[in-house]
């Protein structure tokens, strides 16, 4: 069985997929980690974020890595833990610009559809349902207004000890959703069979009984 979760920024996606894998004794793959990882990689190394060629090559030369925590999902690069670091602005800032090559795409693509061959999946991005699983047996598309995504940020943000501009919040994550949904390979758009979920008004757990009760009757 794979699952795949997609939908913009914020909408909800890794929290419900971490619960439906836990509760289901899924594997959960968190593609967005793995385009986070290689930009922070990138910001590291100095490597311009225009440069697909270079970028391809450090998508070859770097290990991405998951362990299963009893908090989430710990991320290493070549063996060193960036779980924290690839949710740093610099990187969020960046991201959607790496994501938006080929050759760049091409190799993470290749590594979640391998990761995903070890059985029972959830997976979560932009692209899961329309290029990464197309078989995948269930399909969602999560939403929800852009003032109550910048709002979840802001909360996340403050419990992490800073406080951030809802304005700002607001308007990165219009770009971002901007640059994912119009770029030409494999944008942010609904597969034409996924179910799509409104999460404005819904609680995580309403939102992942939801998704399990499809996984029952798909
Ligand atoms: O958690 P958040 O919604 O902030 O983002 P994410 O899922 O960690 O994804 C970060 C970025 O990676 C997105 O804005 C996309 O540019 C890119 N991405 C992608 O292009 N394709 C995916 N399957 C997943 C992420
Ligand atoms: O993965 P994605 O960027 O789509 O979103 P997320 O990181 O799973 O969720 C962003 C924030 O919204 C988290 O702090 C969640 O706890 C919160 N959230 C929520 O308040 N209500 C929901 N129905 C879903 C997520």
């Amino acid at each position: 069985m794979k699952i795949a979760i997609d939908g913009p920024a914020a909408a909800g996606k890794s929290t419900v997929a971490k619960i439906i894998a836990k509760k289901l004794g899924y594997v959960y793959i968190d593609t967005g980690a793995m385009y986070r990882a290689l930009t922070f990689e990138a910001l590291e190394t100095n490597t311009n974020v225009e440069d697909e060629q270079s970028l391809s090559d450090l998508a070859d030369q770097i290990k991405i890595t998951f362990e299963n925590k009893e908090h989430g999902q710990d991320v290493f690069i070549n063996n060193r833990n960036v779980t924290n670091e690839i949710r740093d602005h610099d990187v969020t800032s960046q991201v959607s610009f790496i994501a938006k090559h080929e050759r760049v795409r091409e190799k993470l693509v290749e590594m979640q559809r391998q990761l995903s061959e070890s059985g029972n999946v959830v997976m979560d991005g932009r692209d899961i349902g329309t290029f990464v699983l197309p078989e995948a047996e269930v399909k969602v598309f999560l939403v929800a207004s852009v003032e109550e995504r910048a709002e979840r940020r802001h909360k996340e943000n403050l419990e992490k000890g800073f406080e951030s501009d809802l304005e700002q919040l607001k308007e990165e994550i219009r770009q971002r959703d901007k640059i994912d949904s119009e770029r030409e390979i494999a944008p942010l758009v609904k597969a034409d069979d996924a179910i799509e979920i409104d999460t404005t008004n819904k609680s995580i757990e309403e939102v992942a009984e939801n998704i399990l009760s499809l996984v029952k009757n798909p």
